[in-house]
């Protein structure tokens, strides 16, 4: 069988490479794909948000599944465009419908979802400019930090923490009047703060049944001792020490049952992974935030972990029969170290010459930013390669991790130093 990915970054590498190991898929497509997918599947240079050029994909390699890496894809339609095309609509596609994919596109739909649903997550409301002053006045019932969150897709940018009350004001009134955010803020969700230790859950669900993959903790600042700008992620460890079984248990029992229940109560019928952001305080779990995808470079620690065939995971996702499909996962600790461009988060560089990685020995190299360029592989995005890597302990994982980077080189290469400074 034929099987499309979409998308091109980390993520989509760990998913390319996974997918190889089934003895049931022919041939494997990427698009856009990188250099590191070039190398093990078939690139094709489409944007993944131009359905009519994926249709052309589909039909042209005879492809059988689709598989969407990014969010973006799925809250414009893609699933919901396959199901109306005549010529498309028996071709599975692992990921949510509009509908589905609305946990993510919209933090005031996700916010409401949780609370019909009973999923313990913050207290809130939501603003506009039209009830500015009533988002004044609910500011002024909270205890700082203040959390605002435009309501739409910001690229990762639409949360702000704020420590004074006049600065979530002014922010709010930025947000909502001024469209700091594009339209992406023209509804503001405020909410309490959460205190405790961040952790993600990922589930893959058929829509009835679920298998919860394993837990991770991402690294999104720049800076060393998580200082500095945020960033996509620049490194991740699984799985996360301080969830233990009995934590987990409440993931699941307080988070993941209720969130599928809710979906199908909502006649939502969700085919793909959700990613479930948690603060764990003192045990008790409550959602930051869900994504109607995979984390990158989550995948990149959560996959390799596991042991089963994913595409037969799919299979399940696609036939609505995940319960019959086996699911293992090692016990060892996998670690992954981003390397970014010098000046990532901010402007940085792109065609500079990536070498050595290819000696690498003793961790997988999974690209990102990169793509090749007159025979040679360089950097062409912030986030070039994660290098991921097993350990009986988080420290022996990062050992290697950390071994093999000292192999590749480019001009201007960054990453930190201390990933899981926090855990070891
Ligand atoms: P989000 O895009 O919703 O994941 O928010 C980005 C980041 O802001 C999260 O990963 C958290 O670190 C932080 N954050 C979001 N909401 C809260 C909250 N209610 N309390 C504390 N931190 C939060
Ligand atoms: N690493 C965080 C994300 O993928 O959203």
């Amino acid at each position: 069988m034929n099987v499309l990915i979409l998308g091109s970054g980390g993520r989509e590498h760990a998913f390319a490479l996974k997918l190889k190991e089934s003895n049931k898929i022919d041939q494997l497509f990427v698009a856009p794909g990188n250099a590191g997918t070039d190398k093990i599947a078939n690139n094709i240079n489409i944007n993944p948000t131009d359905f009519n050029a994926v249709k052309k994909v589909v039909l042209e390699h005879a492809i059988k599944m689709v598989v969407v890496g990014p969010e973006a894809p799925l809250v414009a339609g893609v699933h919901d465009f396959f199901l109306a095309d005549d010529e498309l609509k028996n071709i599975p596609v692992i990921g949510p419908k509009k509908d589905g994919a609305l946990l993510e596109g919209s933090k005031d739909f996700s916010k409401q979802f949780m609370q019909k649903h009973g999923v313990p997550t913050a207290r809130y409301q939501s603003f506009t400019k039209d009830n500015l002053q009533d988002g004044f006045a609910f500011l002024e019932t909270l205890a700082p930090p203040y959390v605002l969150k435009a309501d739409g897709l910001a690229a990762g940018k639409g949360v702000l923490i704020l420590n004074s009350l006049e600065e979530a004001k002014t922010e709010l009134e930025e947000m909502v009047s001024n469209q700091k955010f594009g339209a992406a803020s023209t509804t503001v969700v405020i909410e309490e703060f959460l205190k405790g230790i961040e952790l993600s859950v990922f589930v893959l669900t058929d829509g009835k049944n679920y298998k919860i993959l394993p837990s991770a903790k991402d690294y999104k600042r720049i800076g060393e001792g998580d200082t500095g700008l945020n960033t996509g992620g620049m490194g991740a460890i699984s799985p996360v020490p301080f969830a233990d079984d009995a934590f987990l248990n409440k993931v699941e029992e307080l988070v993941v049952k209720p969130t599928i229940a809710g979906l199908q109560k909502d006649n939502i019928d969700y085919r793909g992974f959700i990613f479930i952001g948690l603060m764990n305080d003192n045990g008790n779990p409550s959602v930051v935030e869900y994504n109607v995808r995979m984390g990158d470079p989550e995948t990149e620690v959560v996959l390799p972990r596991i042991e089963s065939d994913l595409f037969d995971l799919f299979e399940g996702v696609a036939n609505q029969n995940l319960d019959t499909k086996s699911f293992s996962v090692t016990d060892k600790t996998a670690t992954t170290v981003v390397l970014v461009s010098g000046g990532y988060p901010e402007a940085y560089q792109k065609d500079k010459e990536i070498t050595g990685f290819n000696t690498v020995e003793e961790s997988i190299v999974y690209h990102a930013g990169t793509t090749i360029k007159e025979g040679k592989v360089v950097t062409n995005g912030g986030r070039v390669m994660a290098v991921t890597s097993f350990g009986n302990t988080i420290e022996e994982a990062l050992e290697k991790s950390y071994r093999s980077i000292d192999k590749i080189s480019y001009d201007k290469i960054n990453y930190r130093k201390d990933i899981g400074f926090d855990l070891v």
